[in-house]
């Protein structure tokens, strides 16, 4: 199996190192060799780790020999399935796109990491719009599990499923969406999480310590929400945000992250956002206090909202969406096992506090209400999100 990757950054490094890892012949493409160079360094010294931790048998030299750099697209004349994983600017991705329909085989299926833009319209740059589908990795590629499967209105099945095996033989989890929703499944309810973040502490309800530390400390999460907003990028945050936002998702007023890409404050990235790290590029976990007011509750209760309003929808199911947190973002459960363990009917009670405070975005869903009504209240009822035995 042959690969191309375009865009050798934080994510077309890893996804990269994963498919060569899988024994896939790869074809990393970037614009210049300083920034092939670099990916070169991030590879080994990621694979070094995994060797030495037994996470794979081969040496790291061994993974990197099927890895081809070049600064060509010519390299992608003959391989089986490319993905592109550059800067989510639509311009550059369709630059990208053109090239890549140009020149890979015209049976090969190009598929887009992209995590806000729509799929769609990455597939009608291209002459094989029923060839183009997302496929969205996860930030360390190597360690997470999750893959997010995203046909578009135009992707052919035969594509999907042929995308769905690519992942599982990366050694991926896939989850794949039904319908294509802005943000999918993992950014709409990462944005919900940042959103009730933000919300608790430009309310003056909390300190952003105070909410990582319930995040870390009693959710069990392995980052707090602003840590984890951080490690994947404040600019990264901000479009990501917007996008969904722009698409019809309701809103939360707030202005922490975007003051801190003001100030060029980027995160793990630049060596300091919320929280300072010790080096650009370097993270170390953050220090929190042990103990926090913030109920675990709340700051899940929009975020649950929105998984209740994604399975009403019918784009994913309870499962798909635990799958996806679990997998995507190392939860220690789903967020919906969560939700029925804390119970529901404070969820509930959670959304409609802050909504009668004027904030829209926490109308509940029609879904969470009925459910709480006839007394589906979680994991103490026998019935929440998920169905339970008598112990
Ligand atoms: N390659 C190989 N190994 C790596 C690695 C990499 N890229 N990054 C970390 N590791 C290893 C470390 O070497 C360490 O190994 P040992 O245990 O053998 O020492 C191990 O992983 C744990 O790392 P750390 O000690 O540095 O820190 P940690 O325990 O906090 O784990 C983490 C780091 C795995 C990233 C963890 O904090 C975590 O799971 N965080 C959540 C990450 C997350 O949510 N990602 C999704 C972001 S959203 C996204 O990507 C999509 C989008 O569109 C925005």
């Amino acid at each position: 199996m042959r690969i191309a990757v375009v865009g050798s950054g934080t994510m077309g490094h890893g996804i990269a190192e994963v498919a060569a890892m899988a024994g896939m012949e790869v074809k990393l493409i970037d614009i210049s060799w300083d920034i092939l160079n670099r990916a070169k360094e991030r590879m080994l010294d990621s694979l070094k780790r995994l060797h030495e931790r037994g996470t794979i048998r081969e040496t790291p030299d061994t993974v990197m020999s099927r890895i081809e750099m070049s600064v060509s697209y010519d390299v992608a004349k003959d391989v089986d399935f490319a993905i592109e994983a550059v800067p989510e600017i639509l311009d550059l991705k369709r630059k990208v796109f053109q090239e890549l329909d140009r020149v890979v085989p015209k049976e090969s299926i190009l598929a887009t990491n992209t995590s806000s833009i729509p799929i769609s319209d990455i597939g009608e740059i291209t002459s094989r719009k029923e060839k183009v589908i997302g496929m969205h990795f996860f930030n360390p590629p190597p360690l997470m599990k999750l893959v997010e499967i995203i046909p578009s209105k135009y992707t052919s099945e035969d594509v999907t499923r042929s995308t769905v095996e690519l992942a599982k033989k990366m050694g991926k989890t896939p989850v794949r969406l039904r319908v294509e929703v802005p943000g999918f499944v993992s950014n709409r309810i990462f944005l919900r999480l940042l959103q009730e973040a933000c919300r608790e502490v430009e309310s003056g309800e909390a300190t952003i310590e105070e909410v990582d530390s319930s995040a870390r400390n009693k959710l069990k999460l392995p980052m707090g929400i602003f840590e984890l907003a951080d490690y994947v990028g404040l600019d990264v945050v901000v479009d990501l945000w917007k996008v969904i936002v722009e698409r019809g998702a309701s809103d939360v007023k707030c202005s922490s992250y975007k003051e801190k890409v003001d100030r060029k404050e980027l995160g793990v990235k630049t060596g300091k956002g919320f929280y300072t790290y010790p080096a650009p590029g370097k993270y170390s976990k953050v220090s929190l206090p042990a103990e926090s007011k913030v109920p675990p509750e709340r700051i899940i209760s929009l975020a649950v909202n929105e998984g209740a309003w994604l399975i009403e929808n019918n784009i994913v199911n309870a499962e798909e969406i635990d799958t996806v947190m679990r997998l995507g973002f190392n939860f220690p459960k789903g967020l919906l096992e969560i939700a029925d363990e804390l119970g529901l009917d404070k969820i509930l009670n959670a959304l409609r506090e802050i909504n009668s405070r004027g904030y829209e975005a926490y109308s509940p869903s029609p879904l969470l209400v009925k459910m709480v009504s006839q007394g589906q209240t979680g994991k103490s009822s026998g019935r929440g999100f998920y169905t339970y035995g008598k112990t």
